[in-house]
């Protein structure tokens, strides 16, 4: 019987097997290549994230990587919030835990090692974040729909994409199914070198039936 990383790690190449990585998993030291003191300049979290994020909240940061999203996420959230900060290589949590412990923000933030096709929550949330990681999980349905089981009616999903890596049509078709899975659409902010997207869960009744009506990736 297989664990699940030889499952995983099956079919990939023996450098990515030997790392525990799959075919497009950002590697952990090449998080400081985007994850510098520079990243400020261009992805200001304030900006991006102060519109969905309120204090006393709970929020995911899904492939938190080196934790610049979950670091600002804690700020944001305030002593009475909590940040769930998950990703699939501990070498990433490692290093984003030990930032968070620097700047004294350790206690509002759960650290989690998920498994590639499952985070594994269950209590829900207010808002998700998932930053550049989507175009690397192997069954986005399925981390789209766990998703969707645990965010609040009207909690929401802020997908961005890098364009670097997702060009305009890949991601239309990550929209297309994140709306067949029953999220309604709306455009997400303006992130630099990114192309964004807003899911809020529909139940019920609510959920979409036709086309998606009004989005430009
Ligand atoms: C390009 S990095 C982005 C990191 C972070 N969101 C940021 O913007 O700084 C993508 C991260 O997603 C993680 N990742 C890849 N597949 C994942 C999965 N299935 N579940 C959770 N994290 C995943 C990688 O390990 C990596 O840390």
């Amino acid at each position: 019987m297989s664990t699940p990383e030889e499952k995983y790690s099956k079919g990939k190449s023996p450098l990515r097997r030997a790392l525990f990585l799959g075919p497009h998993t950002c590697p952990w030291w090449f998080g400081y290549s985007f994850d510098n003191p520079l990243r400020r300049f261009v992805h200001d979290p304030v900006a991006i994230l102060g519109e969905f994020v309120a204090p006393g909240q709970t929020v995911v940061d899904i492939g938190c990587g080196l934790g610049y999203f979950s670091l600002a996420l804690a700020k944001l959230v305030g002593p009475s919030g909590r940040v769930v900060a998950l990703d699939v290589q501990p070498q990433m949590v490692r290093r984003a835990r030990s930032r968070a412990k620097c700047q004294g923000l350790a206690d509002r933030i759960d650290f989690h090692i998920c498994t590639p096709n499952r985070l594994g929550l269950t209590n829900p949330v207010d808002f998700v974040l998932a930053f550049w990681v989507v175009h690397e999980v192997a069954d986005p349905e399925g981390l789209l729909n766990e998703v969707s089981s645990f965010l609040r009616p009207h909690g929401r999903l802020l997908i961005a994409e890098p364009k670097g890596h997702v060009s305009a049509a890949r991601f239309a078709a990550t929209v297309e199914l994140a709306h067949s899975v029953g999220y309604h659409i709306s455009e997400g902010p303006l992130v630099r070198f990114s192309r964004t997207v807003v899911c809020s869960p529909l139940h019920g009744e609510d959920r979409p039936k036709g086309p998606i009506d009004d989005f430009t990736p």
